[in-house]
């Protein structure tokens, strides 16, 4: 029988069907409804947070959140440039330069001990705003990724924004549900920011969320999202704004998959734990695993091996009608980044060249992780 195992698709098993009715039953369907506030109250709790605004998607709730936070022309914004394009693409949306930083090599989010190197050694001083010696650009703020849902090195981040001031708004579009030492990820910077995607931990189909604990911030980006607009009658808007307002039947199914999520983490974590077992006789692989003191949310599971195979055991796998994807390639190896400055970026070669993200969808079947880790078993015991 031939199999077709997907990377990542939603589950929708919950109450999705039943509130998005009530939205199409009583007409709230638009971008105002009670179905945005309780998804915003839901998610700000969960992530432990005092304020939520719902956004479109995650790459709009980290573009109003760094103009939010003042990111303009002429301004350097910190990035990893192991990340999906949409981290550095926000920083060139406020016309402000990325500049790239390598990744660790255990948990791929941003290298600290390098980002340090960077920030004592080609960086200055004046008014305590901190300068890239290279370009004498200011560096306002930085966006740490939790890659594939593993949290980032937070209190390194946090040591380092403090000491060279600058903001962190975290790019936690992966890591709903991740913790760092007892709290959520998305909690710790000036703002986190959250993805709905259909690929997604829970989807709403498309959209985003920024949480925060600054009042006037949360206030700013609901403003910002919602064309600027200071009139609710009069067609006055006080600024240039975004129409980046989640709709109303989408919260709705973004409350139905809040109300799982806690189902679909441990469902999550157990498919890792089955992959990690049924592997751990293979040699030449490891599954990329957390550290101390953190929790994964899995949302991404991530098999290293040496680069000679990457290629040949990804035609493999898609063979046997296994979906596996690369890590991204570093962004500045992209024509669109090749002119921005990268530091010491080694390791995001290496792990571009020997990761692939395996089948991992939260309704995977223990059978189809067998198969798929038979077939990963099977090519290398074939070598
Ligand atoms: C690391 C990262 N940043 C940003 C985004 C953008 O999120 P969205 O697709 O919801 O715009 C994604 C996901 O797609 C992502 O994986």
């Amino acid at each position: 029988m031939s199999r077709n195992i997907p990377l990542s698709v939603p589950v929708i098993k919950g109450n999705e069907w039943k509130y998005i009715k009530e939205c199409l039953d009583s007409g709230w369907v638009s971008s105002v409804g009670g179905f945005v506030n309780r998804f915003e109250d839901m998610v700000a709790g969960y992530a432990g947070c005092k304020y939520a605004v719902a956004t479109t998607n995650g790459t709009s709730a980290l573009h109003v959140s760094l103009v939010a936070c003042g990111i303009k022309s002429g301004d350097e914004v910190i990035v990893p440039t192991l990340t999906f394009i949409a981290t550095a693409n926000v920083v060139r949306y406020c016309n402000a330069e990325p500049v790239f930083m390598d990744c660790d090599k255990d948990t791929l989010c941003i290298d600290t001990d390098k980002l340090r190197e960077f920030l004592k050694n080609s960086t200055y001083r004046e008014n305590n705003i901190t300068y890239n010696s290279e370009t004498k650009r200011p560096i306002r703020a930085m966006v740490p990724v939790h890659l594939f849902g593993h949290p980032s090195d937070v209190d390194s981040l946090l040591e380092l924004a403090d000491a060279y001031n600058i903001i962190i708004i975290e790019d936690a579009t992966e890591s709903l549900g991740s913790e760092y030492m007892g709290r959520q990820t998305g909690s710790f910077g000036k703002a986190g920011c959250f993805s709905f995607n259909g690929n997604k931990l829970i989807t709403t189909g498309g959209g985003g969320m920024v949480v925060t604990d600054d009042e006037s911030l949360a206030i700013r980006i609901r403003h910002l999202t919602t064309q600027a607009r200071s009139d609710a009658v009069e067609y006055d808007h006080d600024a240039i704004g975004y129409n980046y307002r989640l709709t109303n039947i989408q919260a709705a199914m973004g409350v139905a998959q809040m109300e799982q999520i806690d189902e679909f983490i441990a469902v999550k974590r157990k498919n890792a734990e089955l992959y990690r077992d049924l592997l751990d006789s293979v040699k030449e692989v490891d599954v990329l695993w957390e550290k101390d003191r953190v929790k994964s949310n899995f949302w991404y599971i991530t098999l290293k091996m040496p680069p000679d195979h990457r290629k040949k055991l990804m035609e493999h796998l898609m063979s046997k009608g296994i979906q596996v994807r690369p890590v991204w390639k570093p962004l500045h190896a992209l024509p669109v980044y090749k002119n921005c400055q990268a530091y010491k970026t080694t390791n995001a070669f290496e792990a571009h060249a020997s990761c692939i993200n395996l089948p991992c969808s939260v309704n995977i079947s223990v059978e189809d992780i067998r198969y798929v880790s038979d077939n990963i078993t099977g090519y290398f015991r074939g070598l």
